[in-house]
């Protein structure tokens, strides 16, 4: 399928029945969007992120679609260690035995500075939640993933992440190396396993962090989460089968 094609894609509304899929930063934007989006469609989601009001709000909604009840796993990306990566993946073990899908959405932007000035402290951030933390969730939930029939892992990339762009700083180096993670962990499976790993450039979206990088943008003019899901949708679900080491834009 092209890229336009899976840009244009229409889910079957049983496509992620009975599946089980982890979300990261579903409380807000894009990954909120793509949690409901997912559980509309029958997936049983886990939701994880930082702010635990949000993830609940985003789980009264999935309830109120009547979607399968989902799961909440509060986790702060920036502080978390290997222990609670691997705490994430034993309770994942323990009620599920493994799962059909991953998607790293989390993110923050940092600075838009010039290198020069930029803060080591914030670059350290944005790389530990955009880049290490989505490294370190991967390495623990891998065996879960090989033991779904087969499973699907979706990073999130971005225009900076495929061309460097000025005052992008940390930002933009976090998702070349979030393309690089999904090339080379896709080339390391596409032989001996049925997980798939792609990554999505969502473009220009009418979220907070798109109003925080461009504060005097008309958000209306912007594509909304909900108009992006059809790629969302079409890399999570079976009709994707096969496709691995990709970058598709969502718009
Ligand atoms: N919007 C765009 O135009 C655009 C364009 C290209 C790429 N992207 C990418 O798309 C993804 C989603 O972006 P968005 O626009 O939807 O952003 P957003 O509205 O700011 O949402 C980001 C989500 O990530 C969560 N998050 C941030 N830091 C976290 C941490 N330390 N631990 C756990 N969760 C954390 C946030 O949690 P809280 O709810 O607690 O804040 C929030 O739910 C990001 O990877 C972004 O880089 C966006």
């Amino acid at each position: 399928m092209s890229t336009t094609d899976a840009q244009r894609y229409q889910a079957p509304p049983e496509l992620l029945k009975d599946k089980v899929i982890l979300v990261t930063g579903a409380g807000d934007g894009i990954g909120r969007a793509a949690a409901i989006a997912y559980a509309s469609h029958g997936a049983q989601v886990i939701l994880l992120g930082r702010t635990v009001a949000r993830l609940e709000a985003v789980y009264d909604e999935i309830v109120a679609l009547d979607g399968p009840e989902p799961i909440i796993h509060p986790l702060d990306l920036a502080k978390a260690g290997e222990p609670d990566y691997q705490q994430v993946a034993d309770a994942l073990d323990e009620q599920f035995g493994h799962l059909d899908g991953l998607l790293h959405n989390a993110g923050i932007l940092g600075q838009r500075t010039p290198i020069g000035k930029y803060h080591p402290a914030v670059w350290q951030e944005v790389m530990q939640v955009n880049l290490n933390a989505a490294f370190l969730l991967t390495r623990a939930l891998l065996p879960l993933l090989e033991a779904a029939e087969t499973a699907s892992v979706i990073f999130t990339s971005s225009g900076v992440g495929r061309r460097g762009r000025a005052y992008w700083g940390a930002y933009a180096v976090s998702k070349f190396g979030t393309e690089g993670l999904a090339q080379v962990l896709s080339h390391e499976l596409e032989e001996i396993s049925k997980v798939r790993v792609n990554c999505v450039n969502p473009g220009a979206t009418r979220t907070n962090m798109r109003a925080a990088a461009y504060p005097a943008e008309d958000p209306t003019i912007l594509k909304t989460p909900e108009q992006l899901m059809p790629v969302y949708l079409y890399l999570m679900g079976r009709d994707s089968a096969g496709v691995t080491g990709q970058s598709l834009d969502a718009q």
